[in-house]
């Protein structure tokens, strides 16, 4: 048994690893969480108080990070800025929490010589070309586009130099796309849904070829814990279920599952320095340390997807309108 500190786990996949280590471990956790606008007390309220509990805080405020980490097992990293389309809209908050945040932690590890986990992006090796015959792996040369992953690059940059430097004992993974529930409105999949509810067309940036590869955040949670427990000191696995989907196929399967035409979406402002595609070669995390996603069937995990936002719109209806807003200043 341990004590797990988890940062931003009131976020998307930050909770779902919150209850992925509470359902299959008899750790507890300490969640780190500042609670921006993509964090909500109420995602965590369910669970048993005796082996979970939330501290309102900044990842970046070197005081409140150093107590917890000094007091903790191991540190499970999410926290970040996480939504290209806002770190085009307003970089600063990107370089403060994905960049100094980070640092923050690390220096608290380094101090207290605490086991450190870094959850990353595929985002930092760029993007591919659709015919690509090859995926990331972990030695792609990083290449990130946006504001977002060239700031989630420089946080694994820190954590390797902290690595190598200091010893610090820490691991990266870097994930593809993830779906599932608790997803903010504002990212592709819940957007989409959310609008379809709202009897709002769905929008697709530029022609829609962009190809992303889709895993449920539980196959992200279990692939993290494992790392955790089995990973090698120093190593970076990527984390993927051969999910490549474009974006058209992805708006159209969620359009049929909602009982609607598959055309009834519109084509709006494509994303400035949009990457093409995304694709992970996950091998070593297979062949290493024996990880298998459990969701390879995505029309059924976006299925169940969709059924979530239908019976929780309390959980985001609140923040509908003013994610909408922001995407009408840019016409998207
Ligand atoms: P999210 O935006 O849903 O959640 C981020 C959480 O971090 C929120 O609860 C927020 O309040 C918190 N936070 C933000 N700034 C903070 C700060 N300064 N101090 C403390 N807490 C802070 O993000 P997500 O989609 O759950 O992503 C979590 C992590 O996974 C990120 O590091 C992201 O880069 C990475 N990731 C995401 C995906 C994806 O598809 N969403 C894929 C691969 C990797
Ligand atoms: O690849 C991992 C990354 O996946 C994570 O690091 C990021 O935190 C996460 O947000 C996600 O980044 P993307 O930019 O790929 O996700 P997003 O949901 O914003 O968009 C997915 C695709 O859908 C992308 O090609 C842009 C497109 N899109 C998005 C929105 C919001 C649309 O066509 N229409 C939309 O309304």
């Amino acid at each position: 048994m341990a004590s797990y500190l988890v940062t931003g786990g009131a976020g998307f996949i930050g909770s779902n690893f919150v209850r992925h280590t509470l359902a299959h471990t008899e750790h507890t956790v300490t969640v780190l969480d500042k609670l921006t606008y993509a964090g909500d007390r109420r995602t965590l309220e369910d669970l048993p108080e005796q082996r979970c509990r939330l501290v309102v805080g900044d990842i970046a405020d070197p005081e409140v990070v150093d107590e917890l980490v000094g007091s903790h097992d191991v540190v499970v990293h999410f926290a970040a800025e996480s939504h290209n389309d806002n770190s085009l809209r307003e970089p600063w908050p990107f370089v403060q929490t994905n960049i100094v945040g980070t640092y923050a932690l690390l220096e608290a590890a380094r101090r207290h010589d605490v086991r450190f986990h870094h959850i990353s992006t595929d985002e930092v090796y760029g993007d591919l070309e659709l015919d690509d015959p090859d995926k990331f792996t972990p030695s792609t040369p990083y290449n990130p586009s946006s504001p977002y992953s060239s700031t989630k690059a420089g946080s694994d940059l820190l954590v390797r130099a902290w690595v190598r430097s200091f010893g610090v004992r820490a691991t990266i993974s870097n994930c593809s796309n993830n779906y599932g529930p608790y997803q903010h409105v504002e990212k592709f999949i819940p957007r989409q849904i959310t609008n379809v509810i709202d009897g709002v067309r769905p929008r697709l940036y530029g022609a829609g070829l962009n190809v992303r590869d889709w895993i449920h955040a539980d196959d992200h949670s279990s692939a993290v814990l494992r790392i955790i427990e089995a990973g090698e000191i120093g190593e970076t696995y990527l984390i993927g279920a051969d999910g490549e989907k474009d974006n058209k196929s992805v708006v159209e399967l969620i359009l049929q599952l909602m009982g609607q035409p598959a055309d009834a979406y519109d084509h709006v402002t494509d994303r400035a320095g949009h990457d093409l595609r995304y694709a992970i070669d996950a091998s070593r995390l297979r062949d290493e340390l024996g990880w298998r996603p459990q969701f390879s069937d995505f029309p059924s995990g976006l299925a169940d997807t969709i059924e979530w936002y239908r019976s929780h719109e309390d959980w985001w209806r609140p923040q509908k309108a003013a994610t909408e807003a922001r995407y009408a200043a840019t016409g998207q």
